[in-house]
C-alpha cells in the first residue's frame, strides 16, 4: 500500500510512518522538517500546509491512504481539497477533547454530543479551541473517512511529558504523591498501539468514528503496575482533590501539576470513555508497565521532557499533609 502521513515528523506521526515501514508498506511522509526526522524507511516530501499552493509537491503522487494528524481547519481544509478522493482511504487523527460533556462516564464515540465546531473558515487553532477546532476539521473531512479520536497518548518520544512524570517519579520509589483515589479511573493508549491500528485500519479500509484509547484502569492499579514492571519500590500517599488544589497542585500538565489527574466529578467523562468499538475493529493495548518501562528507557537515553511537580514540591506537599494529619 502506497501511504501518505499528512505530519510524520514527530511522535504519533512519526511512529505511524515506522510501523507502515515495518509493515511493509510505501510511505511517504509529508511536512516542512522542522519538527523533527521521519522514521527510517519512510520518504520525505517537503510541503507547508499554511500557504495556498503549499501542497504542490504532492501533485501527481498517488496513494492508497492518507493519515492526517493535523489540528488547524484550514490545513485540513487544503488538504481534503488537493488529496481526497474516492478510492483513497482516509484517516484523519483527532480527539477526545472533541466532546461537549467531560462529567459522564462511559460514553461512546457514536452517541456523545460534540462542542460547537470553530468557525467555518478559521484557518489555525489554539490551545484554548483546540476541540472545538477538531471538530471543525472533521466536518471539513466528511463521513466517509475513519476519524480516530485519539485519548491521552503516551510511550517514547512524547513531546509534553505529561506520562512521563509518572515512570520518572515511580522509578525513584519512595514515599509518592498521588491524586484522588487509588479507585479513580485513567485511560491512555500506548503511542504504538495507537499507531499499529491507524496502519490496520487503513489496510482493511475501516471507516466510522471511534475513541483511540485503551481500557479504563484504577489509578491505583496503574501506578502498581508501572512501579512493578520498574522494579521501584514505592509506597504511595493518597491526597484528595481539595487538599491538592489549596496547596497548588495543577492538574493534568505543566508545572506544578500530577500529570494526568483530573479532577472530580468535573472529568468523571473524560478518563473512562467506552472503547469497546475500537477493541473490536482490532484495537490493542500492551500493558501500562510494558508503556512505563519504555518511557523511562527513552528518557534515559534521550533526555526527553518530563513535566509535573519537581522531588522538591512534592515533598513539600507530603509533608504539609502528615503535618495535617497529627494536629
Ligand atoms: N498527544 C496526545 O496525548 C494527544 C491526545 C489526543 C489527540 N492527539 C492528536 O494526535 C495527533 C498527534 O500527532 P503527532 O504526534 O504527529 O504531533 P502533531 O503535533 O500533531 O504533528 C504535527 C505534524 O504536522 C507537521 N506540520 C505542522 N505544521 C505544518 C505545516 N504548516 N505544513 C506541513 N506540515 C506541518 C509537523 O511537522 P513539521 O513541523 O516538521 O512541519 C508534524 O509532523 C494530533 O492530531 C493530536 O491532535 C494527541
Amino acid at each position: 500500500m502506497r501511504i501518505l502521513i499528512l505530519g510524520g515528523s514527530q511522535f504519533l506521526g512519526r511512529a505511524i510512518a515506522a510501523h507502515a515501514c515495518a509493515a511493509g508498506h510505501d510511505v511517504t511522509c509529508a511536512a516542512r522538517g522542522l519538527a523533527g526526522p521521519i522514521a527510517p524507511g519512510a520518504r520525505f516530501v517537503r510541503i507547508d500546509r499554511d500557504v495556498a499552493d503549499g501542497l504542490a509537491p504532492l501533485t501527481g503522487a498517488t496513494f492508497d491512504a492518507v493519515v492526517d494528524v493535523s489540528r488547524h481547519p484550514g490545513q485540513v481544509r487544503r488538504a481534503v481539497a488537493a488529496l481526497k478522493r474516492p478510492n483513497v482511504h482516509w484517516t484523519f487523527v483527532s480527539t477526545i477533547s472533541v466532546y461537549a460533556d467531560n462529567r459522564i462516564p462511559g460514553q461512546r464515540a457514536d452517541t456523545a454530543p460534540l462542542r460547537e465546531p470553530a468557525a467555518e473558515d478559521l484557518e489555525h487553532s489554539t490551545d484554548a479551541i483546540y476541540g472545538a477546532a477538531k471538530v471543525a476539521c472533521e466536518q471539513a473531512v466528511g463521513g466517509d473517512a475513519f476519524i480516530c479520536r485519539a485519548g491521552l497518548i503516551a510511550g517514547p518520544e512524547d513531546p509534553t511529558g505529561r506520562f512521563a512524570y509518572w515512570p520518572a517519579r515511580l522509578a525513584r520509589g519512595g514515599e509518592v504523591l498521588a491524586p484522588g483515589s487509588p479507585d479513580d479511573a485513567v485511560q491512555f493508549i500506548d503511542v504504538r498501539d495507537l499507531a499499529q491500528w491507524i496502519v490496520h485500519a487503513a489496510e482493511v479500509r475501516l471507516t466510522g468514528i471511534y475513541d483511540g484509547i485503551g481500557p479504563v484502569r484504577s489509578r491505583g492499579e496503574f501506578m502498581a503496575e508501572c512501579a512493578s514492571a520498574l522494579n521501584a519500590s514505592c509506597t504511595f500517599t493518597w491526597v484528595d482533590r481539595a487538599f491538592l488544589e489549596a496547596h497548588d497542585v495543577r492538574r493534568w500538565a505543566g508545572p506544578r501539576s500530577l500529570p494526568i489527574w483530573l479532577p472530580l466529578p468535573d472529568f468523571a467523562g473524560f478518563l473512562t470513555r467506552d472503547t469497546s468499538p475500537a477493541r473490536e475493529a482490532g484495537l490493542t493495548s500492551r500493558p501500562p508497565g510494558n508503556t512505563a518501562r519504555d518511557t523511562l528507557h527513552w528518557l534515559h537515553v534521550s533526555g526527553g521532557p518530563v513535566v509535573g511537580l519537581t522531588g522538591d514540591e512534592e515533598k513539600d506537599v507530603l509533608a504539609a499533609w502528615h503535618a495535617e494529619r497529627v494536629t
